[in-house]
């Protein structure tokens, strides 16, 4: 029995939020693309932040528990030791990508990026006049991907000195083992590099738990700090609330002595409160969001392997965001474009992931699922019959 609703959203009560997802595309597009999720926010966050406009509280935010409500979660649910005096707050996570390029690795030094990679993440070394170096993810044990660890010590052997990681990784869905990052950690020892691990899609696993990067030894734990928000799990990204954890005191105050207070102020009083509840309250909802998102991933695979077996699918580990090859579908390199125009679905192109995404597209599965079975219908049909 579930307690939640998934399933009654319809197109006009969600392009009525105006938010990035639904704005400015064509009435009789459905759009699967940005990552926002097409649900209620939970019931718990809600009524947090009603409470806060209740009260007017629109003035200058001051502490309000965040930082010990997130250590207490990523405890219970990643079995990552946080101290609480060790979380700074931010306006977003890839402003704390920024700043973490900027602090913990040399000026000027390359950074390393696994492809294909979150679109921002090509953008914002650049910002800091950072080179980037593409390290191209390779065949994983489960067909998902993994990181090449080869060659991240040839980029590291390069100059670089930083990476961005991302766990769970979005495109590909992937929820990396302690294994696979343990290696990791030890080259970031051996060339004196520092791992900036965006862990914003951590809540949302649906089976087991995502492995922090900083939890898997203790060389990951002093060169990683970890970035982190309840905005993609929960839904709250247009209220402007992240986090980053720091490992060690010489991180916190390296953090401190390089960063000025105006560059990383911007959490909200509403975002803090939507935060709060999110991670002292939210969980039953997100066990039951999870649950759903993934039975729309295994649904989709099933749909695709039955009336479209050219294009592959798997079931992403974690994140609501799904990757299709759709290369032996015939389709072209920008296969999300192509689906737009022919079948009136928005997905997100692989090309701007970079290398290794031509041919792909990504799916946002939080979705109701009557949209997701009109969506995957739209697609079938315009693949069959192009
Ligand atoms: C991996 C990853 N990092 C960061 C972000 C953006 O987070 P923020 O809005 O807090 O910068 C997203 C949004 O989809 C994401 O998928």
């Amino acid at each position: 029995m579930t307690q939640f609703d998934f399933d009654t959203p319809t197109p006009e009560w969600l392009r009525a939020r105006g938010t990035g997802r639904w704005h400015d595309v064509d009435p009789d597009v459905i759009p699967l693309w940005v990552a926002e999720m097409d649900f209620p926010v939970a019931p718990a966050v809600q009524a947090a932040i009603e409470d806060v406009v209740a009260k007017q509280a629109y003035g200058y935010p001051r502490d309000n528990g965040l930082k010990e409500a997130w250590a207490s979660w990523a405890k219970q649910y990643e079995g990552l030791d946080v101290d609480p005096r060790n979380v700074s707050l931010l306006p977003d996570v890839l402003t704390g990508v920024r700043l973490a390029i900027r602090t913990y690795s040399p000026a000027g030094s390359p950074v390393v990026l696994p492809s294909p990679a979150y679109m921002p993440f090509w953008e914002v070394p650049g910002l800091e006049h950072r080179e980037i170096i593409t390290v191209p993810m390779i065949s994983g044990p489960d067909g998902l991907g993994t990181l090449d660890i080869d060659g991240i010590e040839a980029a590291f052997a390069k100059g670089a000195r930083s990476i961005i990681l991302c766990q769970p990784y979005n495109p590909l869905g992937r929820v990396f083992t302690a294994d696979e990052l343990r290696p990791l950690a030890d080259l970031a020892e051996k060339y004196d590099a520092f791992v900036i691990s965006d862990e914003i899609h951590g809540p949302l696993v649906p089976e087991g738990r995502t492995v922090p990067f900083a939890s898997v030894s203790e060389a990951a734990a002093s060169r990683s700090v970890n970035l982190s928000s309840a905005s993609k799990s929960w839904n709250l990204a247009g209220l402007k609330t992240a986090f980053v954890t720091f490992f060690t005191d010489q991180n916190r105050q390296a953090w401190k002595n390089g960063v000025h207070e105006l560059e990383a102020e911007g959490a909200t009083t509403v975002g803090m409160a939507g935060n709060l509840a999110a991670f002292t309250s939210g969980q039953s909802w997100l066990d039951e969001a999870n649950a759903y998102i993934h039975a729309n991933a295994v649904w989709l695979h099933d749909e695709l392997a039955r009336a479209l077996p050219e294009a592959h699918f798997q079931v992403p580990q974690g994140t609501y965001l799904g990757w299709i090859d759709l290369r032996d579908a015939g389709l072209p390199d920008n296969a999300g474009s192509w689906l737009l125009e022919h079948a009136r679905i928005r997905l997100n192109d692989g090309p701007t992931f970079g290398p290794g995404g031509a041919g792909h597209a990504r799916i946002n599965l939080a979705t109701p699922r009557p949209l997701l079975i009109e969506a995957t219908g739209r697609m079938v049909e315009a693949i069959t019959h192009r």
